[in-house]
C-alpha cells in the first residue's frame, strides 16, 4: 500500500472507531456468486479531498470520543477527521465552534486564524477579545452566544477562502445552525455575510439590513480584525448590534394579557 494510500486507510478506520462502526475484515475472497463480503454494507467513508504530502500533526490523531446520540457530537467527531478539502493538509486541528448550545445568538466568522488553529477556538486572538467586548456592550457573555466560522480550518497565511473549501465546508455549518435553531444570527465581516447570501455586494451595502438565512433574521455587521485596522469604523459596528438586538427584540411573542 503507498503512503497516502495508508493515511486514507488510516482517517477512514479512525472515522469509523469514532462513530462505533465496527470494521470486518474480509477473511478470504467470496466465491463467485456468493453473498457480497460484509463490509459492503458499511456506510460510505466522507468524500475525501486532495491527498496530503504530510499529515499534519493533530488531525489525524485526535479523535474525540463520540457522545450517547447527541447530534452535535456527532458533528463534531465528522468534523475533527475531515477530509473534503486541502485545508486538511496544513491545519493543525479543525476548529468546530463554542459556545452555548442553547444559544439564542449565533456569530459566524469567516476562518480560523493562527491562534484559532493551535488552540482549537474560534475568536480567541486579538479580533476574538474585540467580539467579546461587542457581545458585552449588547449585554452577552462570550459563553451565552454560539461561535462558529464560515470554515472549520485556517488558510494558509489566513488567505481568503477558496469558493471549494467553503463549499467543503457548508453542510457543517448548515447542520450547526439546525442544531441550535438560533433567533438572530450576527455575521463578522464581508466572508461570512457573502457566502451565507451567495451574493458578491461589497459589505457596506449589507451591513444595517436585516436578511433571512433558512427562515432565521441575520445582520451583518463589520469583521473585529477589521474593526481593530479601522477603529472609526466601529460607530457602524455599534449600530449594527443595535439593528440585531431590536430585530431579536421585535421577534419576541408579547405575553398574553
Ligand atoms: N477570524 C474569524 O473570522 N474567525 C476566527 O475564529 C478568528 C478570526
Amino acid at each position: 500500500m503507498s503512503e497516502d494510500s495508508e493515511i486514507k486507510e488510516r482517517l477512514r478506520l479512525q472515522y469509523l472507531d469514532a462513530m462505533g462502526i465496527p470494521v470486518w475484515k474480509l477473511r478470504s475472497l467470496p466465491a463467485q456468486g456468493a453473498e457480497p463480503a460484509a463490509d459492503a454494507a458499511l456506510p460510505e467513508t466522507p468524500e475525501t479531498g486532495p491527498d496530503c504530502k504530510q499529515q499534519s500533526p493533530l488531525s489525524a490523531t485526535k479523535v474525540p470520543t463520540i457522545g450517547a446520540g447527541d447530534g452535535w457530537d456527532n458533528l463534531a467527531v465528522e468534523v475533527s477527521v475531515c477530509a473534503r478539502c486541502e485545508l486538511q493538509c496544513t491545519r493543525t486541528q479543525t476548529v468546530f465552534g463554542v459556545g452555548n448550545r442553547r444559544a439564542t445568538w449565533m456569530v459566524i466568522g469567516e476562518a480560523p486564524g493562527e491562534q484559532e488553529d493551535l488552540q482549537g477556538e474560534p475568536f480567541v486572538g486579538r479580533a476574538g477579545q474585540l467580539l467579546n467586548e461587542m457581545l458585552r456592550a449588547i449585554g452577552l457573555q462570550r459563553d451565552e452566544v454560539y461561535i462558529a466560522n464560515i470554515l472549520k480550518c485556517r488558510p494558509p497565511r489566513n488567505r481568503d477562502p477558496k469558493p471549494e473549501e467553503v463549499a467543503a465546508c457548508e453542510g457543517y455549518l448548515k447542520r450547526q445552525i439546525a442544531l441550535l435553531q438560533p433567533r438572530i444570527i450576527l455575521a463578522a465581516g464581508r466572508i461570512a455575510a457573502q457566502n451565507l447570501l451567495k451574493t458578491t455586494e461589497a459589505i457596506g451595502k449589507l451591513r444595517s439590513r436585516v436578511f433571512q438565512y433558512e427562515g432565521i433574521p441575520l445582520v451583518i455587521t463589520y469583521h473585529p480584525a477589521y474593526l481593530l485596522r479601522s477603529p472609526l469604523e466601529k460607530r457602524k459596528a455599534w449600530q449594527d448590534l443595535l439593528l440585531a438586538v431590536e430585530t431579536l427584540n421585535k421577534s419576541r411573542v408579547p405575553p398574553s394579557s
